[in-house]
C-alpha cells in the first residue's frame, strides 16, 4: 500500500517514518495517515474523467474520515466536501474549506443546521424529502437568498454489499422514490418554489462495490429520469452526482477495482443515453469517501496478553479494538495485518486478534497469521482509514486515539489522544448530589 516499505532492521515504515518508532513516541493505538497516498488518491478521481469528454468533479465524504487537517489537504487538491451535519460543516468552516465546494446531504436536516449552511453559503443542498424542501425554501426566504439543491432519488437498484450499507433500493429511509413517483412530485413542487434553484439529481447505490455494472445501471436510471423531467417539467438537469461508494481491497481475497473504469463506464453509459433522448451531457459528481481515505490509514496497537486456548486457538489482545475500529464488529469487516517490527520473520501460527472491550464481539481479526511473538509488539492493521476514527466511541472508558500524519520521514499530530480529562470533560454533578 502507498508509501511503505520495510527497512533494513525489518520495521515496517510509512511515509517515510519507522513505525515502531511511531509507536514509541505517539504511543498506541496510533492511526496513520499517509498524506501521499491520501494526495494521490484525491488526484486520481480529480483527473479519472479526463478525455471522455464529461466534466467531473470530486467530492469527498466527510463521514469515513474528518479532521481540520484534512480538510486542507482535501481543499489544495482541489476536491469538494460532501456533508451530512451541522458538526461536519462545522470542521469544514473552522478550516476555512472553500464552503462553495460544499454538499450538504442527510434525511432529517434541522432547522438550525439548515440554516448554518445558508448562512455559511454552501455550494449545493441534496434535498432528501418533501418536508425539507419546504424548510430549506422558507429558509432560504427568511435569510434572502436562494438554495442551489440536488434531489436525492432512490434508483431502485440493489448493490452486491452489506445489508447495513445498501442505500440504493427502494425501500430506504434515503432519498425520493422513483418508481412511485414521489421524485417526480417532489420536484414538480420545487419548480415552483421561488428559493430553490434546481441544478440536478443525486443517488448512492451503497459502499463497498465490486461490480461496476451497477453504475451503468444507475446512471441510465438516472438519465431516464432526467429525459422525464425534461418532459413533464421542461427543466433540463444539468449535474449528475453518482454517490460514492467503490469498494476498495482490505485483504488479497478481495478485487481491486479501477477508477478509470468506472469512469470509463460512467462516460459510455451517459453519452449513449444523451444522444439516444437526445440530452445535454450532465457534469458529473463523484463522492467518494473509502476509496480516498482507507487504504491511506494504517492502525498501530501494541500486543497484550497472548492467551493460547489449547487444541482450540490462540487470543492475541491488543491495546484497542472496536472502539477505534467497529468494522469487524459490525459488519463482520476482514482485515490484514503484520508484526511491524518483525516484518522480515515468517509467519508460524495462526492467531485472533482481539481488543479490549468487555464484548465478545470486540473481535479485530479472525485467523492472522504471524510470526512468534511477544507482549510489547507492535500489530500493523491497514487500510484502517475509512469509517474507523469516524465512528469510534468511548465504550468502556477508552479514550479516543491519536491520529499523525506521515510524509517524507515527518510525524505530525493532527488529533491528539484523549485523555482521561477528556472523558469527564463534560460531566456535570447536579448540585443536591454534593454531600
Ligand atoms: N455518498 C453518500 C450519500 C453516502 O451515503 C456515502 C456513504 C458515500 C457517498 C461514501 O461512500 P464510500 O465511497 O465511502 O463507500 N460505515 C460503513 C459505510 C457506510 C457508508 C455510508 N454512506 C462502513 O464502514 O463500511
Amino acid at each position: 500500500h502507498g508509501t511503505m516499505q520495510i527497512n533494513e532492521n525489518g520495521h515496517l515504515m510509512i511515509g517515510g517514518c519507522d513505525t515502531v518508532e511511531l509507536a514509541r513516541e505517539f504511543g498506541t493505538p496510533l492511526l496513520i495517515i499517509d498524506e501521499a497516498e491520501v494526495r494521490r488518491r484525491c488526484f486520481e478521481y480529480r483527473t479519472v474523467f479526463r478525455g471522455t469528454g464529461i466534466e467531473a468533479e470530486t467530492i469527498y465524504a466527510s463521514k469515513a474520515f474528518l479532521t481540520m487537517a484534512l480538510c486542507r489537504i482535501l481543499k489544495e487538491e482541489g476536491l469538494g466536501l460532501d456533508v451530512v451535519s451541522g458538526g461536519e460543516l462545522f470542521i469544514a468552516q473552522s478550516a476555512g474549506f472553500p464552503m462553495d465546494r460544499v454538499y450538504f446531504h442527510g434525511n432529517n436536516k434541522t432547522p438550525e443546521e439548515i440554516k448554518q449552511a445558508l448562512e455559511a453559503g454552501i455550494g449545493r443542498f441534496v434535498v432528501d424529502n418533501m418536508q425539507e424542501l419546504q424548510l430549506l425554501n422558507y429558509l432560504a426566504e427568511e435569510q434572502g437568498v436562494t438554495a442551489n439543491v440536488l434531489f436525492r432519488v432512490t434508483p431502485g437498484i440493489e448493490a452486491h454489499t452489506h445489508e447495513y450499507i445498501q442505500t440504493g433500493q427502494s425501500d430506504s429511509k434515503f432519498g425520493l422514490g422513483l418508481a412511485n413517483g414521489i421524485a417526480m412530485e417532489v420536484i414538480r413542487i420545487a419548480s415552483r418554489l421561488p428559493r430553490i434553484n434546481i441544478c440536478g439529481l443525486h443517488c448512492h447505490i451503497g459502499s463497498q462495490i465490486f461490480n461496476l455494472e451497477s453504475f451503468r445501471k444507475a446512471g441510465e436510471v438516472m438519465m431516464d429520469f432526467c429525459n422525464e423531467i425534461r418532459r413533464e417539467l421542461g427543466i433540463e438537469i444539468r449535474e449528475l452526482n453518482l454517490g460514492g461508494g467503490i469498494g476498495i481491497p482490505y485483504t488479497e481475497k478481495d478485487p481491486e477495482v479501477s477508477i478509470r473504469d468506472y469512469a470509463l463506464i460512467v462516460a459510455d453509459t451517459l453519452k449513449k443515453k444523451a444522444f439516444q433522448l437526445n440530452l445535454p451531457l450532465p457534469k458529473v459528481i463523484n463522492e467518494p469517501g473509502r476509496y480516498i481515505i482507507g487504504p491511506a490509514g494504517t492502525t498501530l496497537y501494541t500486543i497484550g496478553v497472548i492467551k493460547e486456548i489449547p487444541g482450540i486457538r490462540t487470543y492475541l489482545s491488543v491495546d484497542g479494538g472496536m472502539t477505534d475500529n467497529i468494522r469487524p464488529a459490525l459488519y463482520n469487516a476482514r482485515y490484514e495485518a503484520i508484526v511491524t517490527n518483525k516484518a522480515f520473520k515468517d509467519p508460524i501460527k495462526t492467531v485472533t486478534v482481539v481488543g479490549r472491550c468487555c464484548e465478545s464481539g470486540d473481535m479485530l481479526i479472525h485467523d492472522l497469521k504471524i510470526p512468534e511473538v511477544e507482549p510489547g509488539d507492535i500489530l500493523a492493521v491497514f487500510c484502517t482509514g475509512a469509517y474507523t476514527y469516524s465512528m469510534a466511541s468511548n465504550y468502556n472508558g477508552l479514550p479516543r486515539i491519536a491520529v499523525v500524519l506521515v510524509n517524507d520521514g515527518e510525524a505530525e499530530v493532527i488529533v491528539r489522544r484523549e485523555t482521561y480529562r477528556d472523558l469527564i470533560s463534560r460531566d456535570q454533578i447536579p448540585a443536591r448530589l454534593n454531600l
